[in-house]
């Protein structure tokens, strides 16, 4: 199966948006090493984005980058009838939970009010296309489990048909950009894709989501905050194995489809930072000789905290032929290695706006 794309049309670019954050960079620098399209990267800049995590691009040949809101309508047009691009693959977003239960605005304004505008551009500049060239456009929006909201211990997986049930502001907002797309291609046919998945993690996240930020307290000897019981579960999926399944949907999929991807990788949050703190009692060991794990600290949930999630990945490993490539035990070595040989890194991102956003979490 393909979507029609020819090679004249794997010459022209595809935008990113969102591709200064943790998945789109990832995303961007895999692209860049696999594919021959050029990449425009629109991001915002945000406290999520960050320019350094596309340094391995400086001067590169096929990617550009533009700092701009996906909601300036002008600048989407403007960006769109210069690149010309076969594909947009829309990455950006407001994406801690967290901070959208302390904040919910920034949430509905770029994802629900963002992907409204992105949408818009992208249907007018769709229409003016020679035919050809409509019948290959794509649109991919990248969405996440947490629309189908929370399962017991003993329920089935998500699966595509499962009902949206999004239980945070964040979830509400992506489950509100989820049906935006799906209505842009029922009603006006505009060639979309959605792809759902589970708890992404590897280099360059954010230290504010659970894994980087527990890597980052142990090497500073602070707590490492577990909320609630630390009993809930999530399917933690490698960043690699996300972006070929990106790639994979974006290469064959036909219009309107929709995938979950998930890495099989159903974990407990105790289950993953004792994991982290016994990788790193063997590779960094604390002075005093005593575990990373006396450094855990149970502190009070997340309100609203979804229990479960975990992804029934059946439909794009049968009808894709994708499945991850990484367990969980090779993606976090991986992992907590890229966090060990990148102090720069860390130290860069926790800069005073961290610093201000850790106290009012964690006070
Ligand atoms: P992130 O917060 O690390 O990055 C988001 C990026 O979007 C940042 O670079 C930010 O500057 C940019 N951005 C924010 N608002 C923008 C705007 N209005 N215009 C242009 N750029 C803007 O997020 P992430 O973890 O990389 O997630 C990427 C996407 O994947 C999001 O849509 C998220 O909902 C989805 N997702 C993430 C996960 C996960 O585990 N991280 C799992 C499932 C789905
Ligand atoms: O499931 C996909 C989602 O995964 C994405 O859509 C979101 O963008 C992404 O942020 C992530 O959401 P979570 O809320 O699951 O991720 P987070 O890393 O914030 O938390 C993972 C689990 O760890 C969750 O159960 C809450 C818990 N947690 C988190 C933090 C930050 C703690 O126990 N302590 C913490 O300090």
């Amino acid at each position: 199966m393909t979507n029609g794309s020819t090679g004249a049309d794997k010459a022209r670019p595809v935008l990113v948006t969102g591709g200064a954050g943790f998945i789109g960079a990832n995303f961007v620098l895999d692209w860049c090493a696999t594919e021959i399209s050029p990449v425009v990267t629109l991001d915002e800049l945000t406290y999520a984005g960050n320019l350094d995590n596309l340094t391995g691009l400086n001067s590169h040949p096929r990617h550009s980058f533009v700092r701009g809101d996906i909601g300036d309508a002008d600048l989407v047009a403007s960006l769109l009838a210069r690149h010309k691009p076969r594909a947009i693959i829309n990455f950006a977003a407001e994406s801690h939970v967290d901070r959208s239960i302390h904040g919910p605005e920034n949430f509905i304004t770029t994802n629900i009010l963002g992907t409204f505008r992105l949408l818009e551009c992208a249907r007018a500049y769709w229409l003016d296309l020679p035919a050809e060239e409509r019948g290959s456009f794509r649109f991919l929006h990248v969405s996440t489990d947490e629309v189908y909201g929370t399962l017991t211990p003993t329920c089935a997986p998500f699966n595509e048909t499962n009902r949206y049930m999004p239980n945070s502001p964040y979830s509400a907002s992506k489950a509100a950009s989820d049906h935006l797309v799906r209505a842009w291609h029922h009603t006006y046919g505009l060639p979309t894709l959605i792809t759902n998945c589970s708890n992404n993690y590897g280099p360059y996240q954010f230290p504010e989501k659970l894994i980087p930020l527990v890597i980052d307290r142990a090497f500073n000897g602070q707590p490492l905050p577990i909320y609630g019981d630390g009993q809930q579960v999530r399917d933690w999926l490698y960043v690699g194995d996300h972006c070929s399944a990106i790639r994979r949907v974006l290469a064959v999929s036909a219009p309107g489809e929709t995938y979950n991807i998930g890495g099989n990788n159903e974990k407990t949050n105790i289950e993953v930072v004792k994991t982290i703190c016994t990788r790193l009692d063997g590779l960094k060991p604390r002075t005093d000789g005593r575990s990373y794990s006396e450094q855990i600290t149970f502190v009070k949930d997340r309100p609203g905290h979804d229990r479960r999630y975990a992804i029934n990945a059946d439909k794009i490993r049968r009808e894709l032929d994708w499945s991850p490539s990484e367990t969980f035990e090779s993606g976090i070595a991986k992992t907590v290695d890229w966090y060990l040989n990148n102090s720069d890194w860390i130290a860069n991102v926790t800069s005073g706006a961290y610093r201000r956003w850790i106290e009012k979490q964690y006070a």
